[in-house]
């Protein structure tokens, strides 16, 4: 009955799902249940030493080490790197006990193994932490998205309100002339030319909504060359001597350091220089100045257009460029649609540089045209513009 309380024990033990492992005191092998054999992969119960099971130390890693330090003392630890005879390693959950039985001390390892649970677990977490990642990103996506669509909102009823002014004033104007409501041959005039310049001024809007809109969708063609830059910049520059006069601001040109040569579609650049040359003037202060510089700056010929306007306070600056943005300032001043510097930024970029600006609040404002050294585009983008006289004249 003894004997077969102890074979009854010795099943149980075997069949525990735990490991055990029993180590003399001198730390030799001295029992192993059938988990034990099978996880530490023993040939023999007995007489295997315990450093066998002990990792490298030098393996550096998050895990504790089994070690003889650790089975010194009884407890239990919940993640410890062990090694089965063939040099494999595994993780462990561990308990260690030391027990004293005949006078004798042993050391009592019991143990499972749990590196699939913990590879596990990781993998869980780490597709957690990518979900998690990913519905935030869908989140932030949404939000721009949601963003976009006020903005998109905010530009259809600008684009209106901007439309519908030139057309007010057009059309009252209209009414005027066809009422015979004039006093004079001069008042006639006068209003035949504020219906000749509001409707000058609703197709620029519509031309350049329309541009823009093509920009955005990458469906303006570009005519790239290389173009000889001295010349035509000082003459486009020139161009805006008149205006240049009437808002008593002096122009200056500074352009012989610069590059000759660079590659840009002539007509575009012309639309950019004119309008960073405009706004130099627009909003400059009476008595300033506006000087036009080129020089080299890294892959780019640099055109820079400085004035000493009113300049952009820093908190300000990033909207310039921001078409949802500037059209709202246009009923302020001058007739112009704010899409003047969208534009002229993707026009530049479009074509391989870049539109930037420096400003200060009071002191002045300095634009930065980037114009390609090199073809940096692809191939099909440079060609030359079918009729470029014609568009050059215009
Ligand atoms: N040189 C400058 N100095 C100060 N503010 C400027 C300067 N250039 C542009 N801005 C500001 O940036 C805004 C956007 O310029 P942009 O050229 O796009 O529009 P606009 O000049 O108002 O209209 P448009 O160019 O169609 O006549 C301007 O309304 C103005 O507030
Ligand atoms: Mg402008």
């Amino acid at each position: 009955m003894a004997l077969a309380l102890l074979e009854l024990f010795k099943g149980f033990v075997d069949h525990s799902v735990v490991g055990m492992v029993a180590f003399d005191s001198s730390c030799t092998s001295v029992f192993a249940n059938a988990r034990a054999m099978e996880i530490l992969e023993f040939k023999d119960a007995k007489g295997v030493s315990c450093d066998a099971l002990f990792p490298d130390p030098s393996r550096t890693g998050a895990y504790t080490l089994l070690s003889r330090e650790l089975i010194a003392r009884d407890g239990m630890t919940s993640e410890v790197m062990m090694k089965k005879v063939n040099g494999h390693y595994f993780l462990a959950s561990l308990g260690v006990k030391h027990v004293t039985l005949k006078g004798e001390i042993y050391v009592l390892l019991t143990f499972q193994d749990v590196t699939i649970e913990k590879k596990l677990s990781r993998d869980l977490q780490a597709k957690q932490e990518e979900i998690e990642r990913a519905y935030s990103e869908l989140l932030e996506q949404n939000r721009q998205l949601k963003e976009l669509d006020h903005a998109k909102d905010k530009f259809i009823a600008l684009t209106t309100h901007e439309l519908r002014t030139p057309l007010s004033a057009i059309m009252a104007t209209a009414e005027v002339l066809e009422l015979k409501l004039y006093e004079s041959e001069e008042q006639k005039e006068e209003f035949i030319k504020t219906i000749s310049e509001q409707g000058r001024h609703l197709m620029d809007l519509v031309n350049d909504v329309l541009d823009f809109a093509k920009i955005r969708a990458g469906k303006m063609d570009f005519y790239v060359e290389s173009v000889e830059l001295k010349p035509l910049v000082t003459k486009l520059f020139n161009n805006f001597t008149h205006m240049a006069e009437q808002a008593n601001v002096t122009m200056k040109v500074d352009v012989e350091s610069g590059p000759t040569h660079a590659w840009v579609d002539l007509l575009r650049l012309k639309e950019v220089v004119n309008n960073c040359v405009s706004n130099a003037i627009k909003y400059n202060r009476n008595g300033g100045t506006v000087t036009l510089s080129l020089t080299t700056h890294e892959r780019f010929a640099r055109l820079m257009v400085k004035d000493t306007g009113v300049g952009i306070p820093a908190d300000k600056i990033s909207s310039v460029f921001n078409e949802f943005e500037t059209v709202g300032h246009v009923s302020k001043h001058h007739k112009g649609t704010g899409l003047g510097m969208p534009i002229s930024k993707r026009l530049m970029e479009s074509m391989g540089g870049g539109l930037s600006l420096k400003s200060e609040s009071g002191v002045g404002s300095e634009f930065y045209i980037d114009i390609p050294l090199d073809k940096v585009l692809e191939e099909s983008m440079y060609r030359s513009r079918p009729d470029m006289e014609a568009d050059l004249a215009a």
